[in-house]
């Protein structure tokens, strides 16, 4: 049975993006076409920085708007990274398998290193290590596939690497994952800036839709649209990234298609209203759903709950065999450590 495996960081809330290009397909295919896992990856969002009640906030509500979007508990587990030590256990051995180019090199990090220094804040080093933490979330669960968006390209190249050299080395332990991407709106870009992506921890606010806006809020941002200077629709990414980026939103919405789409309009004022209605529409069953769930927080929980437990007896052979393969003494285990300290009592006696 195929594994598959993705997450979302807790680093804001959710956007149209991360719905778009992961969290519906999840829902949609994934979770019905093999053993899936989904994650909120908390502890990727304590490498910049974070405020401790914001991060437990938008966790909890991250679980949630998973299961509003449609993730079933009965198909798939759903659960927390950090209540799954097995995560950091592996990420250190790694650690011990990545290099310090091959981290510098990683597009993200040296974009968020640069915005964080233009602050003049200082770079966590987690920042550095991170995709090697998400190489670990990867590999700890013999995960074939990786469903990302096209920005996490990079980072399952680097989990593939990790995982070849690992065996390689020390002798076959890991699955080879491989990302999976969605048709259309792998790249949602920012309204405001169409160049840039609708990253949720983003400045340009106006232009980020988030899953639980309001439809005027929703309907306001889409109109205000940044578009570009010709009149006619045409989609062209290159030279017409605004209006290409409202294509693909309602191409991905309506389920049709960017080219043939942008033949049917005639004017940017009508694409943005029927992509502002498109969006009001595929948001109004997740935030009913979420409205639904907010009132049972209890449910969440022991989803949560259950999720972390199936995880964990998920990942912790594959991590073991992991750390035995690279060399590390084995833990004697508890039921042998007890007998050997009866045995021991037991010869002292006879002393
Ligand atoms: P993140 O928000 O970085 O935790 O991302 C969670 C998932 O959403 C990842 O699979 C990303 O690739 C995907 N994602 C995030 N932003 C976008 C976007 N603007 N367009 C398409 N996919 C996205
Ligand atoms: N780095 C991913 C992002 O920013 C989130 C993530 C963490 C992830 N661990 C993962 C995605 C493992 C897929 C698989 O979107």
């Amino acid at each position: 049975m195929t594994r598959v495996f993705s997450g979302v960081k807790p680093t804001g809330h959710l956007t149209l993006g991360n719905y778009l290009g992961a969290v519906r397909r999840w829902a949609t295919v994934d979770q019905h076409r093999g053993d899936a896992l989904f994650c909120v990856v908390d502890l990727h969002a304590l490498t910049v920085e974070h405020d401790p009640a914001r991060v437990r906030r938008l966790s909890r509500q991250a679980a949630s708007l998973l299961l509003a979007a449609g993730l079933d508990p009965e198909l798939c587990t759903v659960f927390v990274q950090s209540h799954v030590d097995e995560h950091a256990r592996l990420s250190y051995l790694l650690e011990c398998v990545a290099t310090d180019g091959e981290m510098r090199r990683m597009i993200q990090y040296k974009e968020k290193a640069a915005r964080e220094q233009g602050r003049g804040g200082s770079v966590r080093l987690s920042l550095l290590t991170y995709p090697v933490l998400m190489a670990a979330d990867i590999l700890a669960y013999g995960t074939d596939e990786v469903p990302v968006g096209d920005d996490q390209t990079q980072h399952v190249e680097l989990a593939r690497d990790l995982a070849v050299r690992f065996n390689q080395r020390y002798g076959h332990t890991f699955v080879v994952p491989r990302a999976t991407r969605p048709g259309v709106a792998a790249r949602v870009m920012n309204l405001q800036e169409p160049t840039l992506k609708m990253g949720k921890s983003d400045d340009v606010g106006p232009g980020i839709v988030y899953l639980l806006d309001e439809p005027d809020v929703v309907r306001k941002k889409v109109m205000r649209a940044v578009t570009d200077s010709g009149r006619e629709v045409v989609y062209d990414r290159e030279a017409r990234p605004g209006v290409a980026n409202l294509l693909e939103i309602l191409a991905a919405c309506t389920g049709g298609d960017p080219e043939e789409l942008s033949g049917a309009y005639a004017s940017y004022g009508a694409l943005k209203k029927d992509t502002a209605e498109a969006v009001v529409e595929v948001l109004r069953p997740v935030q009913e759903r979420h409205a639904e769930l907010c009132a049972d927080p209890g449910h969440v929980e022991g989803v949560l709950r259950e999720g972390a437990r199936r995880a964990r007896a998920m990942a912790r052979p594959t991590v073991d065999a992991a750390y035995r393969a690279i060399g590390l003494l084995p833990a004697v285990p508890e039921a042998e450590a007890e007998a050997e300290g009866k045995t021991e009592a037991a010869v002292n006696a006879v002393r």
